[in-house]
């Protein structure tokens, strides 16, 4: 039997007493595998694969109505199949279900509704994103989503249209996954949605009091809503003979091919910094067979946020594939292909990397004269101190009702699902932005998922075994649970962002 056509038939009938309330299992209707779900009296027959990249629904979570995936925490709702939550974007497809006789019966695949813009009637006229980037797009795609008839001028100092910023240090880093695969969507989609998507179009000023952007090259575009959704810039390291040329850094598209290219003729490389980037490019630099070495000041890599267990798995991990760790030293100069470090000691390496953190991009807000506090200072509806301007993904901080603090994280899927809301809020929504932060990263073929926020916690608890990459982490403070990592349990990481989001709500 084919892949595709694993599991029942679901078009001959599935008894009831196979699909007992609040049960799912994954049939086929002709090639497609489809998932089916009781929820009281309702059954709902959808895609069973996420359309982010493909995850398993049948391992998820239903909750209210919608089925959220394990492996990134999108969010389907199960009658329409639409992507509630990003990642993802693109809905799932649906199937009509008849019930008859103690069985139910899968029949034919729903048309999917067209979104047609309405004309702007007393909504904003042209509503402006600075960044190209996971906010900027999740906004700009939301508008339309929500039938704003509006114009949508999206501006981006990148070369590229937004693409798939995890994957650069991943798959598409490590060779496995092809270029065609990095962008969010294909170049149609700004077209058929008529976004007005600008490259290489720098923001340099905005004025408030006139709600104008001004172009680096002059040019002036009016708003009536603005998002600065500027993201982040990587931190380069201030050590002799540190030139951009030589030491690379990864945040766009074209950082990830000029890795790419050196790596082509490479045989060692130094990876500064045991960040979640930095480790995440020795990783695809181990699996193109180049010899890594990582420079790091930190004991244990990761250890400030996920803690020391963690971080003895991680170096081990790491170990294991070969990669040689140097930690509490950091480089002190780079000569040529030789990388001195602090404790004295020389790395030779004909490719060099840093991956040192990131700094907010807040120099367009703070100029504009928009709050600034480390990052740009939003309310719970992610508006900033300027009526009508809101600010989205690695510059915003927001009030998070979790941890009852003001935080800025650097997330892929926060910064989505804050430009999700932020859109909603630009056509006049009240919608609170009180998503649990989430992120992902991977590690060869293991999985790290995170959520909630923790940056102090007082007890670290651990369910089976973190070396035996089978574990549900806890960290607490003050005896409430403020954020869980876990490795090869979606379904518990699942539960703890509904119950995280339950509480908020209480
Ligand atoms: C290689 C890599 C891998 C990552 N992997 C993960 C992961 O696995 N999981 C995870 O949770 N997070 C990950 N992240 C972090 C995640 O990508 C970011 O949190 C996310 O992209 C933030 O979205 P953003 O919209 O705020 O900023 P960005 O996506 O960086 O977009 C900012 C945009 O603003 C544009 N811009 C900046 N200034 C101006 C200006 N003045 N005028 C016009 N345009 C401007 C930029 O060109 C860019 O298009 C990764 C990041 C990188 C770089
Ligand atoms: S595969 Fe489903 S959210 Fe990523």
């Amino acid at each position: 039997m084919a892949e595709d056509q694993a599991g029942p038939d679901l078009s001959k009938g599935l008894s009831l007493a196979d699909l007992p309330d609040g049960g799912k299992l994954v049939g086929h209707v002709g090639d497609e595998q489809v998932l089916v779900t009781r929820q009281g009296s309702d059954a709902f027959a959808v895609g069973a694969h996420c359309t982010h990249y493909h995850g398993p629904l049948v391992d998820g979570l239903i909750v209210d109505g919608a089925v959220r995936c394990p492996w990134h925490h999108a969010c389907f709702d199960l009658r329409t199949g639409e992507a509630v939550r990003a990642p993802a974007f693109s809905p799932l497809d649906t199937w009509t279900i008849e019930q008859r006789d103690g069985k139910l019966f899968v029949r034919e695949k729903r048309a999917r509704p067209s979104v047609k813009p309405r004309a702007a009637s007393g909504g904003p006229n042209r509503i402006v994103i600075v960044g190209g980037g996971a906010a900027g797009f999740a906004a700009a795609e939301m508008l339309r989503r929500q039938q704003y008839g509006g114009e949508i001028v999206m501006l981006s100092s990148d070369d590229a249209p937004p693409v798939d910023r995890p994957s650069l240090s991943k798959d598409y880093l490590a060779g496995s996954a092809p270029e065609e695969w990095v962008p969010l969507s294909p170049p149609s989609f700004y077209s058929d949605n008529s976004i007005d998507l600008r490259l290489r179009s720098a923001v340099a000023g905005v004025d408030v009091g006139a709600r104008e952007v001004a172009l680096a090259g002059g040019e002036k575009i009016s708003f009536d809503r603005l998002l600065v959704a500027t993201g982040a810039e990587p931190v380069r390291p201030s050590i002799p003979g540190a030139n951009p040329s030589d030491v690379l850094v990864l945040r766009s598209l074209d950082d990830s091919r000029a890795i790419i290219e050196r790596a082509k003729t490479a045989r060692r490389a130094a990876v500064l910094g045991a960040s979640f980037i930095g480790l995440e490019v020795a990783a695809s630099l181990r699996a193109r067979n180049i010899e890594v070495h990582i420079v790091a000041p930190e004991q244990r890599p990761m250890e400030r946020i996920l803690g020391p267990e963690f971080g003895d798995f991680i170096r081990a991990l790491h170990e294991e594939h070969g990669a040689v760790f140097h930690l509490q030293t950091t480089a002190s100069a780079i000569d040529g292909k030789q990388v001195r470090l602090s404790d004295g000691s020389v790395i030779e390496a004909d490719l060099v990397v840093a991956g040192l953190g990131v700094r907010p991009r807040v120099g367009l807000a703070e100029s504009a004269g928009l709050r600034v506090d480390r990052g740009v200072v939003v309310d719970a509806y992610l508006e900033t101190s300027a009526p009508g301007v809101f600010a989205a993904g690695d510059i915003a901080r927001w009030p998070d009702p979790h941890s009852d603090e003001s935080i800025r994280v650097e997330h892929w899927v926060v910064a989505e699902r804050q430009g999700q809301v932020a859109a909603l809020n630009m056509l006049g929504g009240r919608e609170r932005f009180s998503a649990a932060p989430f992120f992902w990263s991977q590690h060869y073929d293991i999985p790290i998922n995170y959520v909630g926020h923790a940056e102090r916690w007082d007890e670290l608890t651990v369910e089976r075994s973190i070396a035996g990459k089978d574990c549900l982490a806890r960290f607490k403070r003050e005896g409430r649970t403020l954020a869980v990592a876990s490795i090869f349990r979606d379904l518990q990481s699942l539960e703890a962002e509904v119950r995280m989001e339950r509480d908020e709500a209480r």
